[in-house]
C-alpha cells in the first residue's frame, strides 16, 4: 500500500511515524475540527493522552498517511481502529464505541464533548446484523480522526486517505467501516464514498457556538456506515 498522486504519496503510517502524527494531530486536529472550535477545547485537556492512543491505534496498522513528496512533510492522515461488537450480548451494548473508548474525559470540555458523541452513538445493534459473524461478533473498522493541513484542503487529499483506508480494512475482513462526523466536509467525503447515514443529530441544541464556525456551515453530526464485505 503506497501510491503516489500529484506530488502527493500515501502509505501505511508505521509504529516509528506514530508520534509524528500525534504531533501533526495535536496541531491541525483539535484547533480545526468544528465541535473542539466551537467549544474551545483547551489543549492541556488532549495533550497528556492523546499520543499513547495514537502509538496504539497505529500498531493495528490501518492507518495512512500523507506525505508531500517535495517537503518530506506529513500534510495528511487517517487515524482508523479495529472495533468489535458482541451482538448476542445484550449487556454489551456500547462495547466497542470507536472514537469514544479512546478518549479520556476527566475535564469539563471533554466531558460535554464525550456526552455529545455518546448521545450520537445510539445507533441499534440490529443495524451491524447483516455482517454478523458465525461467532456473534462484528468487526468494522472506524475511522477516528481525519485530519488535512489547511493549505491542502479542498485538493481531494481527504477523499483519498478514506480511499486508502477502505482498501487496508478489507485486507482486515471488517464486515464494515464506520465513522462519526461533526464536520459537513467530512460528510461529503464519506457520502460520496458510498457510506450511508445511520444515525444524525443537530448539532445546534446541543453544542454552544458552533453557528459560529465557519458561517454555520456545519449542521449534523452523523454516524455513517459502509458494508465494505458481502
Ligand atoms: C475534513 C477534512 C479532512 C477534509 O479534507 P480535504 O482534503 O479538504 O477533503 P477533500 O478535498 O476530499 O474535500 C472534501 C469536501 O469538503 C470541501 N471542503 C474542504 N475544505 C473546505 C473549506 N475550507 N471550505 C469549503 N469547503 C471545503 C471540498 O470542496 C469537498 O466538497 P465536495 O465533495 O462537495 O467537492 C479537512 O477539512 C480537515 O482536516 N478538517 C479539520 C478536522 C476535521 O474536521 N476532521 C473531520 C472530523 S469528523
Amino acid at each position: 500500500m503506497h501510491t503516489m498522486e500529484d506530488g502527493i504519496s500515501f502509505g501505511l503510517i508505521l509504529p516509528e511515524n506514530a508520534k509524528d502524527v500525534a504531533d501533526f494531530l495535536l496541531s491541525n486536529f483539535f484547533p480545526n475540527e468544528p465541535i473542539s472550535r466551537a467549544l474551545e477545547l483547551p489543549p492541556n485537556q488532549v495533550q497528556r493522552w492523546f499520543t499513547p492512543t495514537i502509538i496504539g491505534s497505529v500498531q493495528q496498522e490501518c492507518c495512512i498517511q500523507a506525505i508531500d513528496i517535495k517537503t518530506g512533510q506529513i500534510v495528511g492522515v487517517a487515524i482508523n481502529i479495529l472495533v468489535e461488537k458482541n451482538l448476542q450480548e445484550p449487556e454489551s451494548v456500547g462495547e466497542g464505541r470507536g472514537l469514544l473508548d479512546l478518549l479520556d474525559v476527566t475535564e469539563p470540555v471533554m466531558v460535554e464533548i464525550a456526552k455529545f458523541l455518546g448521545f450520537l452513538n445510539q445507533v441499534p445493534m440490529q443495524v451491524y446484523k447483516p455482517g454478523m459473524d458465525t461467532d456473534g461478533r462484528v468487526r468494522t473498522v472506524n475511522c477516528v480522526y481525519l485530519n488535512v493541513l489547511p493549505a491542502y484542503c479542498g485538493k481531494g487529499i481527504g477523499k483519498t486517505l478514506v480511499d486508502k483506508s477502505e482498501v487496508i480494512a478489507r485486507e482486515k475482513n471488517a464486515a464494515y467501516m464506520q465513522v462519526d462526523t461533526t464536520s459537513e466536509f467530512s460528510y461529503r467525503i464519506f457520502n460520496r464514498c458510498g457510506f450511508s447515514v445511520i444515525r444524525e443529530i443537530p448539532l445546534a441544541g446541543h453544542l454552544r457556538n458552533i453557528e459560529s464556525i465557519d458561517n454555520g456551515v456545519h449542521k449534523q453530526g452523523r454516524i455513517l456506515l459502509k458494508k465494505i464485505r458481502p
